[in-house]
């Protein structure tokens, strides 16, 4: 398996073989995460888990992805509670991390201090964000929730129709998205932002050159039209240099169930990296889309765990051993 031993570090190092053969494996996935079955592949393996700026999701189903094959888990959270804040360097706190863990996944607001941190690991290290640069697993589950939202529309990925929504300038997990996309050829992509925010040259540039017919514009209402699955984002407030700055865009693009039926094409899919601004300034997928069947966004974080275990079972080369450990589990799931 190509993953196997590797910091995954920018989308830029995997190819589209090495994503269906990932994606294969996030399939066999579905009986653990849904708790049919229960693995312990990975028992005695330790994850360091390294957030250095806020998270919910990243940080947790990557938490849950390793315990759901058995691993456990070591967290640090916010860069004032670490030793960073004493001034110890990214290559000192991979070298002493990398002794207590297996594998390390971490997220850090500066662009590239994931690469750095990489340099002085002796274990693989997964980027889980580095400032506006990437989100490589975040653009993975995407893509793997844009293929499977299709297919159960009976499409695949040449049929798709994207409209990318918003801060496409500081949004990371676009700018990772817009690399896996360039992997296929002739795909329509509309990107939809304020003028300010448009998504930086070098990615619609990567974009036109995979051949792939892409309209820019301003317009919310036209954006959403021709599209089959539109991905929205937030206004990344955290990269603007004031908050003033940034509430100047709040609720600049507003999808609520009226503009969905009136100018989506019916079953239209929505997706956002969440977390979505719910605030009332914002609002930027209101809640009475929540019953909506197009809105895909929790399928998205649920599929973040498939993708997330199959990322950890590749890194650490025990994807051909799930069943080996597996049981059934003891206790009721859900509720009735
Ligand atoms: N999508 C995402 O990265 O969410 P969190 O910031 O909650 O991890």
């Amino acid at each position: 398996m190509i993953f196997t031993s590797q910091h995954l570090l920018s989308v830029k190092d995997i190819s589209l073989e090495a994503i269906h053969s990932l994606f294969a494996v996030a399939e066999q996935m579905r009986p653990y995460a849904n708790r049919e079955k229960v693995t312990r592949v990975l028992e005695g393996a330790v994850l360091g888990n390294m957030f250095f700026e806020p998270s919910t999701r990243t940080r947790v189903s990557f938490g849950s992805a390793f315990n759901l094959l058995g691993g456990e888990v070591r967290e640090t959270t916010g860069l004032s509670n670490s030793a960073l804040a004493k001034g110890e360097s990214l290559y000192d706190t991979a070298q002493v991390l990398s002794g207590y863990s297996d594998v390390i996944v971490m997220r850090h607001p500066e662009p590239y201090s994931v690469e750095q941190f990489a340099t002085g690991s002796r274990v693989p290290v997964i980027n889980g964000g580095d400032g506006a640069n990437e989100h490589p697993t975040q653009a993975l589950l995407d893509l793997f929730t844009i293929k499977n939202e299709l297919s159960s529309l009976g499409k695949d990925i040449a049929d798709l129709r994207l409209t990318l929504l918003g801060d496409l300038k500081h949004g990371r997990t676009v700018h990772s998205l817009c690399h896996l996309l360039s992997l296929y050829k002739g795909l329509k992509v509309q990107l939809v932002s304020p003028k300010a925010l448009a998504l930086p040259q070098k990615y619609i540039d990567m974009l036109t050159n995979a051949g792939h017919d892409v309209q820019t514009g301003d317009n919310l209402e036209s954006g959403l039209s021709k599209a089959n699955v539109i991905y929205q984002t937030r206004i990344q407030e955290e990269r603007f240099s004031t908050k003033e700055e940034a509430d100047q865009y709040k609720g600049y693009f507003r999808l609520n169930k009226q503009i969905y039926s009136q100018h989506c094409q019916p079953d239209t899919v929505i997706m956002h990296p969440l977390p979505r601004d719910s605030r009332g300034n914002a609002n930027e997928l209101d809640n009475d889309l929540n019953k909506e069947p197009g809105l895909a966004i929790f399928r998205q974080t649920d599929n973040g765990v498939l993708v997330r275990m199959a990322l950890f079972a590749c890194i650490l080369g025990v994807e051909n051993q799930l069943a080996a450990y597996e049981r059934k589990v003891n206790w009721q799931v859900g509720v009735r």
